[in-house]
């Protein structure tokens, strides 16, 4: 089906096929319903019971308009957004670019979407049952110094129509959010997160548990100082990792467009990341693996390394929904 589907959309512009596709799942969604995950290696972290190990990562569904679509995809967890408190329009167009030689994207999206209210009124008391993150990040004009303000703002209001929430200071598409995340800075947004958590629960009444997304561009020693800053902390998870800003030995010319790097040319980095996160946790923080994850036996392969959950985007578009399912079975 997706061989059929794929020319088609390949033919459209980036942006107007990813519009396309959400549209497409909104409909089905609305026509057929939300469904359960599918079943497959279950998995229990930060008191959540995932169905299966594959989740859809942050940025594709940023508005939360086609979590019922998606859900029929097999999905363990759906992420949505990220949102902002503010509704913000993004970058200009175009701002989203196909590497198809590569198999990858370039995107500087900059955080477009309505507003964390709104998020909030389209998933209240919505009935999928699966695990539904929603990740928060800072409006662009928001300085740098009062970003915690607006974190702690989106995790209010999202709590009670999620099972989990995920810091992201990690897009390279709004001007200083990853100086947020250096091991000196990142307790600066965190704490004030953790703090206010104290007083939520999430959408099951239960602990809201918080996760904390970070980018693949770190050097080891910095990457290991980071995470040894959020172990000393009570967070849920760490998501490794976010897009590139390095640009590798691509071959597709729109390889050089700024913005942040995914798909097949992240995989190695994403990877290395994993390794390195995996020695300095030890076992004491569940990581999720993102990026370059393209193939079946990339999940196995994460999951092997000591990845809890792993979480799709690029290998979505390049391979297809069938993907999805394909992969639970795989990693059961
Ligand atoms: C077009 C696009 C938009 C994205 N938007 C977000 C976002 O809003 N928030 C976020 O945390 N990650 C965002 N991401 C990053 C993905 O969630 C994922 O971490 C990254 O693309 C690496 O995974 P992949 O190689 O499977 O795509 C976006 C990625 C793409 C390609």
């Amino acid at each position: 089906m997706y061989s059929v589907l794929k020319p088609a959309l390949f033919a459209l512009d980036p942006e107007r096929a990813h519009d396309l596709t959400i549209h497409s799942l909104r409909t089905l969604g609305s026509a057929l319903g939300s469904r359960p995950p599918m079943a497959g290696r279950s998995v229990q972290i930060a008191g959540l019971q995932f169905a299966n190990p594959i989740g859809l990562a942050a940025g594709l569904d940023k508005d939360g308009e086609a979590v019922s679509g998606f859900s029929r995809l097999g999905f363990g967890h759906l992420e949505v957004g990220t949102v902002t408190p503010r509704p913000q329009p993004g970058n200009p167009q175009p701002r989203v670019f196909r590497l198809t030689e590569d198999r990858g994207l370039i995107n500087r999206f900059g955080f477009n979407n309505a507003g964390v209210e709104a998020l909030v009124s389209r998933l209240d008391g919505h009935p999928y049952t699966g695990i539904l993150g929603v990740n928060i990040g800072k409006n662009k004009d928001t300085d740098n110094a009062s970003a915690h303000e607006d974190y702690v703002f989106c995790l209010k209001h999202a709590a009670p129509v999620c099972d989990y929430i995920t810091v992201n200071v990690s897009s390279p598409n709004t001007p200083g959010l990853r100086d947020l995340a250096d091991a000196e800075r990142i307790l600066d947004v965190i704490k004030p997160v953790l703090d206010a958590r104290v007083n939520l629960s999430n959408r099951r009444g239960a602990r809201l548990p918080i996760f904390v997304k970070l980018a693949p561009d770190f050097a080891d020693d910095d990457l290991a100082r980071v995470l040894e800053a959020l172990m000393a902390v009570e967070i849920d998870a760490v998501i490794l990792t976010n897009t590139t800003l390095a640009r590798d030995g691509l071959k597709s010319p729109q390889g050089v467009e700024v913005g942040g790097l995914s798909g097949a040319p992240l995989t190695k980095r994403s990877t290395h990341c994993l390794r390195v996160a995996d020695s300095v946790i030890a076992g004491r923080l569940p990581i999720i693996s993102v990026g370059g994850i393209m193939s079946v036996s990339d999940c196995q392969s994460r999951l092997a390394l000591g990845a809890s959950l792993v979480q799709l985007y690029t290998g979505l578009i390049y391979q297809g929904p069938g993907l999805v399912k394909a992969a639970i079975r795989g990693t059961v």
